[in-house]
């Protein structure tokens, strides 16, 4: 193998950047011609790419977002858009694409495979939905920026003795929400992955509040619903002052945190070890600490990985 290619694909997340270093630096170390694609799939379509050099990486480890830029591309679910985005990988002579994305990214990537492409994928989500993978890139980062701002909105919760509700990001999962509100200390945490029950989340408001509790921070998952709706139903059966934070795309950006530069430069150099080990239609995942390659089916499993023992603690933590 003598050509490469990386793309970063769906919703960006901090970290990516030093997963496409990790690539490109260990795909040169290997005498690998490296090609970073831009704009995802899209871009593979758009014969948009530029070999990379080493300089091409230098001073994006500590930077969010991509440097090849992200799409989510319609044209690339048809099979016309596959054929056009293998033709051109072909017509540049790269045997090896290297996806950074996040489960829909990786059913791209397995028709590419089934058309002769040896495809690897990296794990890059903040909403770290991905089963197959103990955790992925970027969301060691959003947690620690929603833990930052429910710590603010408990100041001025407790100035006033209010009541917030917190949405969290998590297409339709809830483990921003589960991990954040461990650690930041939530009073609930309303998940997709779990029924909810009014009653059960007002008692323990009102016996909070009844004790002399002075605020109270329920997260809410947005795979679950609108934070609006639900603070509208609390503030009627509760009479508390409810005020409603949707943190939104915050949580996509900033500087990745070591964990999750540290997560990406291993994933990004196994990759490049799968590829030249011959092997395809891998996920590189971090399993029990060790970072291995999965096959991507094990991404699509329907159980969900999150953490329910950590979502149950968090209401005997929070009385
Ligand atoms: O998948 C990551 C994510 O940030 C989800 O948490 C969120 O639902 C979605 O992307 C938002 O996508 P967009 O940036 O396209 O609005």
């Amino acid at each position: 193998m003598k050509n490469i290619a990386v793309l970063t694909s769906g919703g960006d997340s901090p970290g990516m950047n030093a997963a496409i270093r990790a690539v490109v630096r260990k795909g040169l170390y290997h005498q690998l011609n490296v090609f970073g694609v831009y704009r995802g799939y899209q871009g593979l379509i758009e014969n948009d790419l530029k070999e990379m050099k080493v300089h091409s990486v230098a001073d994006i480890i500590q930077r969010g977002g991509t440097i090849l830029y992200t799409a989510r591309s319609e044209e690339f679910r048809t099979p016309e858009g596959q054929r056009k985005a293998v033709d051109n990988l072909k017509n540049n002579g790269i045997e090896g694409l290297i996806v950074i994305g996040g489960d829909g990214s990786f059913r791209g990537s397995m028709e590419l495979a089934k058309l002769g492409i040896r495809v690897i994928g990296i794990p890059g989500t903040i909403d770290n939905d991905i089963p197959g993978t103990d955790q992925t890139i970027g969301f060691d980062t959003a947690v620690n920026t929603v833990i930052s701002l429910i710590d603010k909105i408990r100041d001025t919760a407790s100035s006033h003795d209010r009541t917030f509700i917190v949405e969290v990001m998590g297409r339709s999962a809830g483990d921003i929400a589960v991990r954040a509100g461990l650690a930041g200390g939530a009073e609930s945490i309303i998940i997709p992955e779990r029924d909810f029950d009014y009653d059960d989340i007002t008692d323990r408001l009102m016996k909070g509040h009844n004790r002399g509790k002075k605020h109270s921070i329920i997260i809410v998952a947005e795979g679950i619903g609108s934070g609006e709706a639900i603070a509208e139903r609390i503030k009627q059966s509760t009479g508390l002052d409810t005020r409603v934070t949707v943190l939104g795309h915050v949580q996509r950006g900033g500087s990745p945190t070591a964990y999750d530069r540290w997560l990406a430069s291993l994933m990004g150099g196994k990759a490049v070890d799968l590829l030249l080990n011959n092997q395809s239609g891998l996920m590189v995942s971090i399993v029990n600490q060790n970072i291995v390659g999965v096959p991507f089916e094990q991404a699509f499993s329907e159980k969900p990985k999150i953490d329910l023992d950590a979502y149950e603690l968090s209401k005997i933590l929070s009385i």
